[in-house]
């Protein structure tokens, strides 16, 4: 009986954080770093189910740079960054286009709808929704120049979970299309849909400082900073850009979450326990 109580009062706790983001649209990076083991993806699904079935609308981006890596290598491909971006050549294209849309994609779609969530697969190219031009000097990645948010905002209205392949069409006719880092789709969807909030689930506890501290929040000053004396470089950079131009965009608040503790989602959403970076204005 007293478990019983608990649990009652645990859904009550809730209700605050529900009543908040009921009908409102979140839209969630799924990093690559986060998705390492099965249990762990089992709980961020059980999440996602959640929040869709007390009323938000979750979209799902994902990332994949860790497999994308893993099986350029055993095809023999270098991976090459700059400033935590892929340089892609058209056979780096194809690898990430096989990993982020015929593998990863389709693995969290079927975890989503094992939980009860109704999720569906898809990226860029699918109704041309958005469109990308190539970022100078890394080949076939780009950068998002337009979303058509149409699309979305069907599945969403539908309570459909999207959940978005970071691969983008070229806005010319013939171009076979542009990797996109996740963070930038991320935020890019996420101003088309006008989302309420904006979350990268990586594998870093947020933004650390240079003893490795996580900092609670930090502001478009306070990144420059940091990016300026290497405290923030690699795949943090285009996460906080990311945070900061959505923020541009109209989204409310945008935070870097830990995707390595069971359940940050749900932390950081339902009750008042911040356990993120939050990115501020
Ligand atoms: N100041 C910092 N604080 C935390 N992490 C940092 C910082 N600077 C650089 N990083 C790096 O950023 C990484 C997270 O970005 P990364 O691109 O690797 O993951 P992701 O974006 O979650 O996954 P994917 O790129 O596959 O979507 C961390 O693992 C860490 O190595
Ligand atoms: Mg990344």
């Amino acid at each position: 009986m007293q478990a019983k109580r608990e649990t009652v009062q645990t859904l009550l706790d809730a209700l605050p954080f529900i009543r908040r983001f009921w009908g409102e649209t979140v839209v969630i990076k799924y990093g690559g770093a986060a998705q390492t083991e099965s249990g762990l993806k089992d709980k961020f699904a059980q999440d996602i189910a959640l929040l869709a079935l007390v009323g938000m609308k979750p979209v799902i981006v994902h990332g994949g740079g860790k497999s994308i890596t893993d099986l350029s290598a055993r095809l023999g491909i270098d991976s090459v960054f700059q400033n935590g971006l892929r340089v892609s050549s058209e056979k780096a294209l194809w690898v990430a286009q096989m990993v982020l849309c015929g593998d990863i994609n389709t693995e969290i779609v079927s975890l989503l709808n094992d939980h009860g969530a109704k999720a569906i697969g898809i990226n860029g190219k699918d109704g041309n929704f958005a469109k990308a031009v190539g970022i100078d000097g890394l080949g076939f990645t780009g950068d998002v120049k337009e979303v058509n948010p149409d699309l979305l905002l069907k599945l969403i209205a539908d309570r459909f979970v999207p959940v978005i392949a970071p691969i983008a069409a070229g806005s010319e006719p013939k171009q076979p299309g542009f990797n996109i880092n996740a963070d930038l789709m991320a935020c890019a969807v996420a101003g088309a849909v006008r989302a309420k909030k904006l979350i990268f689930m990586t594998d870093t506890a947020g933004v650390l400082d240079k003893d490795g501290r996580l900092i609670r929040s930090i502001n478009r000053a306070d990144a420059a900073r940091l990016k300026e004396n290497g405290t923030i470089s690699g795949g943090m950079i285009p996460k906080v850009d990311a945070a900061l131009s959505a923020l541009s965009f109209g989204v409310d608040k945008a935070h870097i979450l830990d995707g390595r503790v069971e359940h940050s989602l749900l932390l950081e959403i339902l009750t008042s326990e911040g356990i993120s970076t939050e990115i501020t204005r």
